[in-house]
């Protein structure tokens, strides 16, 4: 297996009211091509400047995030990046917001629109395609964006906590949405959850950050696919692995809150 995001000696620092506060500290990590990976964390550890920084959004303030070898320096277009709000423009009808990234690519009108439809349909929003995002609810607008960020089939996808607002029904439809695209493409996946279910039912491995980036638990997910998401907590593999990223997970919390107190 081949190495796509190489994480080397990643550090970034925030200055808030003229105090430098350290998010990322030396944070080294190599993710598999083709593998589903879930960082898993407390609020305020780090996950969305993380993957920021995996975008190309922002830069590290020392170190480097290498795709497929090479330096990133700023978004690349077979990295689809679905953030933790939703960034829809709100002038543009729901088919025309999915269609938005195909547009950028030179894909001609009636191809974009014929895929808009079918990541439209996959996702759920059939018949609502004429819709502008004021005109949505907080879970339709998650799946026209995650509508938005498939059409383009990118090989590397990076989510930061995709379904974290959702019901629990519409949750698990997405989940299983997402598992089928991904077993079928076999794209890398980048995945931020602080779910520790939602982390191991998708998950190849899960990794636990703590404070300053720190990796504190990086387990494999064995269990075996296609993952049962109703009968999957009942197995004694998920009871274990559970407990132990839920003690990990624990740790992390009393380590960000200390950081915090400090600040
Ligand atoms: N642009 C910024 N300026 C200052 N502080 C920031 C900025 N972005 C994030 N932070 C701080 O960095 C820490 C980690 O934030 P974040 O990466 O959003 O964590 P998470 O996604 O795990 O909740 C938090 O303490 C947050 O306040
Ligand atoms: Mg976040």
């Amino acid at each position: 297996m081949s190495t796509v995001i190489h994480i080397e000696q990643l550090s970034k620092s925030f200055v808030r009211n003229d105090q430098e506060i350290a998010v990322l500290r030396n944070m080294n990590l190599d993710i598999e091509s083709g593998s589903f990976v879930v960082i898993a964390g407390p609020s305020g550890c780090g996950k969305t400047t993380l993957l920021n920084i995996v975008a190309g959004l922002l830069p590290p303030s020392s170190g480097a995030v290498y795709y497929k070898g090479a330096p990133i320096s700023g978004p690349r277009l077979e990295v689809g990046y679905l953030t933790q709000k939703d960034t829809l423009m709100p002038w543009r009808s729901v088919e025309r917001n999915v269609e938005m990234p195909l547009e950028i690519r030179g894909v001609a009108a009636p191809e974009r629109r014929r895929r808009a439809a079918e990541f439209i349909r996959l996702v759920g929003l059939a018949g609502f395609e004429k819709l502008y995002p004021h005109e949505l609810s907080g879970g339709m607008l998650r799946r026209a964006s995650l509508a938005r960020m498939l059409v383009t089939m990118p090989e590397t996808l990076l989510l930061d906590e995709p379904f974290a607002a959702l019901d629990a029904q519409l949750r698990l439809e997405l989940q299983n949405e997402l598992l089928s695209l991904w077993s079928r493409q076999r794209s890398s996946v980048l995945f931020v959850t602080h779910d520790l279910e939602e982390a191991i039912l998708l998950g190849d491995r899960v990794l636990v950050l703590g404070a300053g980036g720190r990796i504190i638990a990086d387990e494999p997910v064995t269990l075996p696919r296609p993952r049962d998401v109703f009968h999957i907590r009942f197995r004694p593999e998920f009871t274990s692995l559970h407990r132990r990223l839920w003690d990990a997970l624990m740790e992390s919390r009393s380590q960000v809150q200390r950081q915090e107190v400090k600040l």
